[in-house]
């Protein structure tokens, strides 16, 4: 069944109400996320020329090959400019480049019937020939604006590549670091999510899709991917209906709302349902709850695979995955074959394949490519010092100072001052282009990679020592892992030795013992181990990085660690043995000098943490906004050891429950102090509340004040507790943030707004209402916030 919603009728879903009798709000007609793929006049435009199709060319306009690079099995060797040419290919994957994809649009507009141009699209992840820090890490600079920067910069150089669609941002909700997908996220929580997902479909369609530098948006993977059980890629998700609309769909409804062109849907099941069949999210919710008007594309082979999660043949999945609302077929090898014969034997009506065919036309129309379906030739792609700048000015400020205590005799090691005469610089990571780039850096260029002892090297010369310590793999994982990354073998790798790790660690010993303090650049393989088809089951430092740390903070030597992953790693031993630790996730191309920049104090640390950094694998998934239990281990927090009165509660034998750095921790070189917050009003009626919906209804204001000695950025983080609500609510939810910037001394005063939008929450009639409680509000730069104020809503 597939539902069709004229805009006109479209109506917002109803608010809301339970447990107060009966606050309907009056159903409205809902403006239409995006103007232009609504308007009459395009909308003429499709219809005019949908009334010309073939029942093949409609179809043709459903699918999509690549004839670039494979992300999965079944790519398929087909006679491309063959099917352009008969109108049975309407979009392609991974063409990049001016004359790779006016070869292909000459021949769709040139020699197809109806010369409706091809829709070009790629991943672009962290920019597209510029690369930029990771998702993850733009998350850590909990600043919108970054986001969208990123997202513009994306846009314009993919679009001078030919490419007018990209497959970002993904916003899958990712509390489990196993999943390898969390270096593309924007980390554990919803709200940051939402305004992180928000930045990037502003960044790259600029609310107008006809730009010639806009592109349109896909919003992935729709939806749960991030919940796959174990963190197991793949693997099946299964959450309530709740749990699914306040945790995992609220940014995917930010991005439709923000205007988002297309949404891929995902690779896993969902309740039982795999996603990209699965007529509840991608029709009930997506088209008639949000009036979304863009088209969705499959993940990558997802509707054949539709067969594996065994729902049925070829033919079944196929009219399934078009039914439920999936309207574009990548390489699934499906829709192209077994549609149009189900649509003459009336099992498929062709209303369904006009509505999904309307859908991908509009898009095209609204990025003019019916008016400018080539790109020109355009000069050879440089990382320019304007681009550069702009990649450092980002990677500055993703990155998060863990850990600074003083060292007795010398205080705190950050930033480095010239007492640090000589300086030991030691990893695997340490000069490693590629690596630094980040994982799914698809177009991207190692070669522009400034490492951190290319960087170190200039500002320091013959101060500077260097030992590489280990390999980031050893043993026959080295050999392994190299055969697994989806390019294939590494090149040049296949014959390298595997590494002496015993040699070089004792040589990075002797390193540091002739320095003043040893700077260590440790993490993971970025490019083998992260990203898709790259879940762990540990989360250590990968090879035999952590002998070497331990090795090194052996000689006595003061020992700065700079973290470079793309995920939150077990950081246990080193939190307990390193006095400084900076989390610099995955730079991109000005990974040495944003990071030198930080070590220096030339910039003062301001990220925060988007994701909780466990003790031990054994917490994942590990995040703060659980859900109360009936046995707390000493209230909200975990207490370690435990004494006898405390057997029979919520908490692990032999670890503590809580996270080794949480979720929004970030320290600074400066300090910053909070007043108590006040609220403009400490009571609210519920009704109030329901009918303002949309509009805020309280402030609450604190000061903050920068109680040390150099300028610095504060996050200031605003959560919530609902202390009693008819469906039990996380003990701490976000539900607002500033980069508030502070000189030595300053203070300022801040307020947020909350509204029926913060506060409500999913009854068990899945209905979103306030009900009579006592919000607890606090303010702070972290999950751990104390400054505390409160709410009451009444009758
Ligand atoms: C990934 C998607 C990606 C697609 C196209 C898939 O394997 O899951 O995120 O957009 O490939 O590259």
């Amino acid at each position: 069944m597939i539902f069709i919603f004229p805009r006109t009728l479209r109506l917002l879903p109803l608010l809301l109400v339970a447990g107060l009798g009966s606050f309907l709000a009056t159903a409205q007609t809902s403006p239409a996320p995006n103007a232009q793929l609504a308007s009459k006049q395009l909308n003429d435009r499709v219809d005019a020329l949908l009334k010309k199709m073939t029942l093949e060319e409609k179809i043709g306009q459903l699918v999509q090959y690549s004839a670039g690079y494979a992300t999965g099995p079944n790519a398929s060797k087909l006679r491309y400019e063959e099917m352009v040419a008969k109108g049975q290919l309407g979009s392609m994957l991974d063409v990049v480049g001016a004359d790779a994809t006016n070869h292909y649009q000459h021949i769709a507009l040139e020699k197809s019937r109806l010369h409706i141009p091809l829709l070009f699209g790629q991943d672009v992840i962290h920019g597209h020939r510029t690369t930029f820090p990771i998702p993850l890490a733009i998350a850590a600079s909990w600043d919108p604006s970054a986001a969208e920067l990123v997202a513009r910069s994306g846009a314009s150089e993919a679009r001078a590549d030919g490419l007018a669609w990209v497959f970002s941002p993904m916003v899958d909700i990712a509390r489990d670091p196993r999943w390898g997908r969390i270096v593309e996220s924007s980390g554990e929580d919803p709200y940051l999510g939402s305004a992180m997902a928000r930045a990037w479909v502003k960044g790259y369609q600029q609310d107008d899709l006809s730009k010639p530098d806009s592109v349109a948006v896909s919003v992935k993977h729709f939806v749960g991917y991030g919940a796959a059980i174990a963190g197991r890629d793949y693997n099946a998700a299964d959450m309530s209906e709740i749990t699914l609309r306040q945790v995992y769909l609220p940014p995917f409804h930010a991005a439709v709302d923000a205007g988002a062109a297309t949404l891929m849907s995902s690779f896993n099941s969902l309740n039982g349902i795999p996603a990209s069949a699965n007529p509840f999210t991608l029709t009930e919710i997506l088209r008639r709850e949000w009036g979304f008007d863009g088209f969705v594309v499959s993940d990558w082979g997802a509707i054949g695979e539709l067969v594996n999660h065994s729902i049925g043949d070829g033919l079944t999945v196929a009219r399934k995955a078009l039914e439920a609302g999936v309207d574009m077929d990548m390489e699934g090898n499906l829709y192209g074959n077994v549609i149009a014969g189900q649509v003459r034997s009336g099992k498929i009506p062709e209303s369904v394949v006009d509505e999904a065919t309307r859908r991908v036309l509009r898009v095209k129309f609204a990025l003019g490519l019916f008016e400018h379906p080539y790109t020109p030739a355009g000069p050879a792609y440089d990382a320019t010092p304007e681009r550069r700048a702009a990649a450092r000015k980002i990677a500055d400020e993703t990155f998060v100072l863990l850990k600074n205590d003083p060292v007795e005799g010398v205080g705190t090691l950050l930033p480095l001052t010239a007492k640090a005469k000589k300086v030991a610089l030691i990893g695997p990571l340490a000069d490693d282009q590629r690596e630094l780039l980040g994982a799914w850096a698809v177009t991207g260029d190692p070669k522009y990679v400034i490492t951190l002892r290319t960087a170190l090297q200039q500002r320091l010369g013959d101060r500077l020592l260097y030992a590489p310590g280990c390999g980031l793999l050893s043993g026959e994982d080295a050999n392994v892992l190299r055969h697994v990354t989806f390019l294939g073998p590494v090149a040049g790798d296949d014959h390298s030795p595997i590494p002496d790790d015993a040699k070089t660690i004792a040589d990075a010993v002797e390193t540091a013992k002739k320095a003043d303090v040893a700077i260590l650049a440790l993490g993971e393989p970025t490019n083998w181990m992260e990203g898709e088809a790259s879940s762990r089951a540990t989360l250590g430092f990968t090879g035999a990085q952590e002998q070497l740390l331990e090795a090194v903070v052996a000689t006595g030597k003061p020992v700065i660690l700079i973290v470079l992953a793309g995920r939150p790693l077990e950081l246990k031993w080193a939190a307990a043995h390193v006095p400084a630790i900076l989390e610099a996730w995955s730079p991109g191309i000005e990974a040495g000098p944003a990071v030198t920049d930080v070590l220096f104090g030339e910039v003062n640390p301001s990220g925060k943490l988007p994701s909780s950094f466990p003790r031990a694998v054994g917490q994942e998934p590990l995040y703060y906004a659980q859900l109360p239990t009936g046995r707390p281990a000493h209230g909200d927090l975990s207490h370690f050891p435990h004494d006898a009165g405390e057997k029979f509660v919520s908490r692990y034998m032999d670890e503590e429950n809580s996270a080794l750095f949480p979720f929004g921790w970030g320290l600074s070189y400066t300090r910053f102090s909070y007043s108590k917050p006040t609220i403009s009003r400490a009571e609210i009626p519920a009704s109030e509340l329901i009918a303002s919906a949309g509009k805020p209804v309280v402030t609450v204001g604190v000061d903050v004040k920068n109680t040390g000695s150099v300028a610095g950025t504060e996050v200031v983080q605003l959560y919530i507790r609902n202390t009693s609500a008819s469906v039990e609510q996380p003990v701490r939810e976000l539900k607002s943030f500033a980069r508030v910037q502070l000189a030595p001394g300053e203070k300022k005063h801040i307020e947020f707004s909350l509204g029926f939008e913060e506060l409500s929450f999913y009854n068990a009639d899945l209905k979103q209402t306030v009900e009579p409680t006592t919000y607890r509000i606090w303010i702070g730069g972290s999950s751990l916030a104390t400054a505390e104020t409160s709410l009451h809503v009444v009758e």
